[in-house]
């Protein structure tokens, strides 16, 4: 089955050997062809071939599926109080963390099941289609592994966040914790999970009970990322380059060494800006990253505390504004960017090959993501080639 969209005034490929050669790949009065789910041909709309189904573009923007590389969907309650707080000059520091732990132990299988349905559609409607999940509000091996399984449901791209902050039960016992999350909880995680990560910041985990961590999980063949350096300059960004972390993510407190060893390494640097945005604090510093040639990707970190949003435009939008990445930029942060964070190769550009995850925006270019920000442009989405 074969499948033609046409009448793109812009198609944004993220392939270089493509149209305007730039990193987006620029194709302009385009046209796309989808067989058996990947992209099969790309090019001039007065070349395209026939197909059995077609699409209609009018005459919008197609630009590859939002690739979210990190959100920790799985859990219950909300924080509103807490933002309220934060809003009237409350600082964040993470301590909301157990009070959605202990609502999401207290959810049945459905209640959780249910808030990441809804949450996974709500992403897909903004164009995402590639979503990485974590555990990490369960915090006892039950608890964590019951979260991974709900994760699964939905994406491949599960990440094991037993190392979110102590339990309560385990205050001023943090060497035991360290100890369950790297023994009978990574074991039990494992069969659910692709991906280990830590939180490494201060009132979490300290560097060497990270690493630990980290070199636990790759022991048994989980790939490492890492929360670094969000609310302190910390050891997170030079741990998740020394054991070849795919992500450093939030990377908001950077010494020129963190920078320096990034644009140094394959470990990208996801930033956040939902999280800056919601806990009223400084932005990372984007500029610098790129000029240093560092890999960047934008994020959601949709959770119910420090970035409750699932939009990947507003991310961009945020990114564009706040953090002065140009909007070239900041899309493409947000797709190829997003799959090298979760080393995809097959998502995040529509190349010939391509997995044809893509959406279809009502704006004449793909600068409105960040022009119109708020307005829901996002049209129709395909995925794995199918409208959703
Ligand atoms: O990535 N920083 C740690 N974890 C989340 C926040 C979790 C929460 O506040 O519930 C984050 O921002
Ligand atoms: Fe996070």
């Amino acid at each position: 089955m074969s499948l033609l969209v046409r009448s793109i005034a812009e198609l944004v490929t993220n392939d270089p050997s493509l149209g305007d050669g730039s990193a987006l790949g620029l194709v302009h009065d385009a046209a796309l062809v989808v067989e058996d789910g990947r992209v099969a041909w790309v090019g001039d709309a007065s070349h395209a071939p026939a197909t059995d189904r077609v699409i209609d573009a009018e005459d919008g923007t197609v630009i590859p599926g939002f690739v979210d590389s990190h959100t920790h969907l799985v859990f219950a309650g909300d924080r509103a109080g807490e933002f309220a707080a934060r809003m009237a000059g409350e600082p964040y520091t993470g301590g909301g963390i157990r009070t959605t732990v202990a609502a999401t132990r207290a959810a049945s299988d459905g209640e959780l099941r249910a808030n990441v349905a809804r949450l996974r559609d709500e992403a897909l409607r903004q164009g995402t289609t590639t979503i990485e999940v974590k555990s990490g509000y369960g915090l006892s091996t039950a608890d964590e592994v019951r979260s991974l399984r709900v994760a699964r449901e939905i994406t491949a791209e599960t990440t094991f966040l037993g190392a979110h902050v102590v339990p309560a039960e385990f205050e001023g016992r943090t060497d035991d914790y360290v100890s369950l999350v790297c023994g009978e909880m990574m074991k039990s995680a494992l069969p659910h999970a692709r991906w280990v990560d830590v939180f490494c910041e201060r009132g979490a985990f300290d560097g060497d009970q990270a690493r630990a961590i980290l070199l636990a999980g790759m022991g048994v063949g989980l790939l490492p990322r890492i929360h670094a350096n969000q609310l302190t300059t910390g050891p997170g960004v030079q741990l998740a380059v020394e054991l070849g972390a795919a992500s450093a993510d939030h990377c908001t407190h950077l010494s020129d060494a963190d920078i320096d060893s990034l644009a140094g390494s394959t470990t990208v640097a996801t930033l956040l800006p939902g999280a800056e945005f919601s806990t009223r604090s400084p932005y990372p510093d984007a500029r610098r990253l790129l000029a240093a040639g560092a890999t960047v990707a934008l994020a959601s970190d949709c959770n119910p505390g420090s970035s409750y949003t699932t939009s990947m435009p507003f991310c961009v939008a945020v990114a564009v504004r706040e953090m002065c990445m140009s909007p070239a930029e900041a899309l493409w942060a947000a797709t190829a960017g997003g799959a090298r964070a979760l080393r995809r190769p097959d998502v995040g550009y529509l190349g010939v090959g391509a997995v044809a995850d893509l959406s279809v925006l009502d704006a004449a270019s793909f600068v409105h993501l960040a022009y119109r920000p708020g307005v829901p442009l996002v049209r129709t989405v395909l995925l794995n080639g199918e409208p959703q």
